[in-house]
C-alpha cells in the first residue's frame, strides 16, 4: 500500500543465536585494521563451525564496514557484518546504519523473520542500528507485480530495550512514508488525493489536526502564489495543515516544497530534465515524516506542517511568464519564469506561518535549485539561515544523522537583482542564472516578515540525483529518493522538546 510501514519489530528475548527465527545477523567490530572475534561473534562463529575465523585468515572478511559473511548454523541463516573502526562518533553512527542495512537486505527475499544482534541494549548505537535494519528493509514495491514482489521478511527482533525500539521504529516509519511519498507517481498524489491521504493518516495520531485549504479558500483568501503555480493543471492546488500540539506556545513551523510535478510550466523544461520531477515534492515529503515521528513519540513540541502541493504543467489555465501576481502577504511578483515556481509556494505558505499562525521560528525544505545540486552535489544539502544558532542546531542534528548540510550566504547584494528585473512588481521570481540557490533563499527570505528562518535547499539529496555517481549510503534505497530530511528534522525537534 502507498504509505508503507516498516516490518514488524519486538525485542528479543532469550539466547539470539538460538532463537526461533530463519536468520540472525551478528555484528562484528574491528580495531587497528583487524576484525574483534570476541564475545558473541566469537559464539557465532563457533556456532557455525568456525567459518568467520576462517574468513578473517584467508583475507575474505575484515570486519570493514558494510562487509558482510554467511554461515549457517543449525537451519539458520547467520550473516556476520562489520561495523569498521571509525574513531569519528558521527562517521561511526553512519556505519553502523549502513552495515545493519546491508545485512538485512540480503535477507528481505529469502527468509520470513531475523534476529539482530545489537552489541549495547541502549543509547544512540543502539538505535541507529535498528533505524539502519529498517531503512534496509525498504522496498518501493507497491506498483510491482507478481514475479518483481519477492519481499519475504516480515518479522525483526532486536536485542535493544523497548525504548530504543520504539524511537526508531517511529523514526523508520516517518522515512518511509516520506520515501513512498516523494517517489510516488504524481498522479497518486495529485493534490486533493494528497490531502485526502494526509487526512486519512494523520487522523490516526494523538494531538493531531489536519485542515486543508482548497482551491476555492486558496483564492477567497488570496494566496496568490500557490494558486497561480497550480491553476494550470485540471486537480487544483491545495494547502495542507498540519497541526501537531504537543507543548504549549507559539509553534516552529515546518513548510515543505510540495510540487507534485514540475514540468516547468510554460518554461517548458527540456525533456531529459523531467523525469525526476517527480520527485519535486521530497520537501514536503520529508516535513510530513518528521511530523509522524514527532507526533508518534509524544515529543513536547508545538509544530505545524504546512504542505502547499501543487502541479505546474503547462495548459490553457497556466500562469504565464510576465504575469503578476499578488501574493498572501500583499506583496507583487512579477513572473519571469514560471519554473521558478516553488519559491511562489513556500512564499505563500511562509508568510502565512509567519503572520497568521504566529510561528516562533521557520524551517522550509524544498527541491528548490539546481543550482544548489550543481554546487554541493548528490549528499549534502545547502543551509540558508541568518541565525547561528539555528545553523549550529542543525549542524549537531546532521553529526547524529549523516543528513550533511552546509551554509550558503544570503548575500544581500543580490537581493537588488531580484527588484531589478521587476519593473511592473515589487520583485522578480527569478533573476540571476549565476548564485541560483543563493537568489531563491533571498525570495523566500523576503516573506518571512522577521521570523528566525531556516531555508533547506535539497535539491540533489532528496531526490537522489546522480546517484549512481557516488556511493550512497547502504541504508537509501537505490535509484529513488531517499526520503531526506526527515531524520534531520525530528533530531532538530527532539532537541527543542529537551530544552
Ligand atoms: N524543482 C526545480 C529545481 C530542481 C532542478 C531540483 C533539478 C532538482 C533537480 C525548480 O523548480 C526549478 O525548476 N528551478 C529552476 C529555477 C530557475 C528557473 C530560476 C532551476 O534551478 O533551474
Ligand atoms: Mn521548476
Ligand atoms: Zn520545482
Amino acid at each position: 500500500m502507498l504509505f508503507s510501514k516498516p516490518p514488524k519489530v519486538d525485542v528479543a528475548r532469550g539466547d539470539p543465536l538460538e532463537a526461533e527465527a530463519a536468520a540472525v545477523v551478528v555484528p562484528v567490530r574491528r580495531k587497528d585494521g583487524k576484525p574483534l572475534i570476541e564475545g558473541i561473534a566469537a559464539k557465532a562463529d563457533k556456532l557455525a563451525g568456525g567459518i568467520l575465523t576462517s574468513a578473517v585468515e584467508s583475507g575474505d572478511f575484515s570486519a570493514k564496514a558494510c562487509e558482510t559473511l554467511k554461515g549457517y548454523h543449525g537451519g539458520r541463516v547467520i550473516v556476520f557484518v562489520g561495523l569498521g573502526d571509525a574513531s569519528e562518533k558521527s562517521k561511526l553512527l553512519d556505519d553502523i546504519r549502513g552495515a545493519y542495512a546491508k545485512a538485512v537486505s540480503l535477507l528481505l527475499d529469502k527468509v520470513e523473520s531475523a534476529v539482530v544482534i545489537v552489541e549495547s541494549s541502549d543509547g544512540l548505537e543502539a538505535r541507529e542500528a535498528v533505524v539502519g535494519a529498517l531503512l534496509g528493509s525498504y522496498k518501493f514495491d507497491y506498483f510491482k507485480t507478481k514475479d518483481n514482489k519477492k519481499r519475504k521478511l516480515s518479522k525483526l527482533s532486536f536485542t535493544v530495550s523497548e525504548s530504543v525500539l520504539e524511537e526508531a521504529l517511529a523514526i523508520a516509519e516517518g522515512v518511509y512514508l516520506a520515501r513512498d511519498l516523494a517517489n510516488a507517481p504524481p498522479h497518486e498524489v495529485s493534490p486533493p488525493r494528497l490531502a485526502d491521504k494526509v487526512q486519512k493518516l494523520f487522523s490516526q495520531l494523538k494531538n493531531v489536526n489536519v485542515e486543508v485549504f482548497d482551491y476555492n479558500r486558496l483564492v477567497e483568501e488570496g494566496f496568490g502564489g500557490i494558486v497561480a503555480v497550480g491553476k494550470g493543471s485540471k486537480e487544483k492546488p491545495v494547502l495542507i495543515i498540519v497541526r501537531y500540539s504537543g507543548a504549549e506556545g507559539d509553534p516552529i513551523a515546518l513548510v515543505g516544497k510540495t510540487m507534485v510535478f514540475d514540468s516547468g510550466g510554460i518554461n517548458l523544461k527540456p525533456s531529459q530534465a523531467l523525469f525526476e520531477m517527480r520527485s519535486d515534492k521530497a520537501g514536503g515529503s520529508a516535513v510530513l515524516g518528521a511530523l509522524w515521528t514527532a507526533a508518534r513519540l509524544g515529543l513536547k513540541v508545538n509544530v505545524i506542517a504546512l504542505i502547499p502541493a501543487a502541479i505546474n504543467v503547462p495548459s490553457g489555465e497556466s500562469y504565464l511568464p510576465s504575469d503578476v501576481i499578488k501574493m498572501w502577504d500583499g506583496t507583487t511578483v512579477e513572473v519571469t519564469n514560471t519554473d521558478a515556481e516553488g519559491r511562489l509556494t513556500l512564499a505563500d505558505a511562509i508568510a502565512y506561518a509567519a503572520k497568521a499562525l504566529k510561528a516562533r521560528e521557520i524551517v522550509d525544505v524544498a527541491t528548490l535549485t539546481g543550482a544548489a545540486a550543481v554546487a554541493l552535489g548528490p549528499l549534502i544539502a545547502a543551509i540558508f539561515t541568518r541565525s547561528q544558532e539555528l545553523l549550529e542546531e542543525f549542524r549537531r542534528a546532521a553529526e547524529v544523522t549523516g543528513e550533511k548540510v552546509w551554509p550558503l550566504p544570503l548575500e544581500d547584494s543580490y537581493k537588488a537583482a531580484l527588484e531589478k528585473k521587476a519593473p511592473l512588481a515589487d520583485i522578480a521570481n527569478a533573476a540571476m542564472r549565476y548564485g541560483g540557490a543563493i537568489s531563491a533563499a533571498l525570495f523566500l527570505e523576503h516573506f518571512n516578515h522577521g521570523k528566525p528562518h531556516v531555508h533547506l535547499d535539497i535539491a540533489g539529496p532528496g531526490i537522489g540525483l546522480g546517484g549512481e555517481a557516488v556511493s550512497q549510503p547502504a541504508y537509501w534505497p537505490s535509484g529513488i529518493a531517499p526520503g531526506w530530511g526527515v531524520r534531520l528534522l525530528y533530531e532538530y525537534l527532539k532537541a527543542k522538546a529537551g530544552k
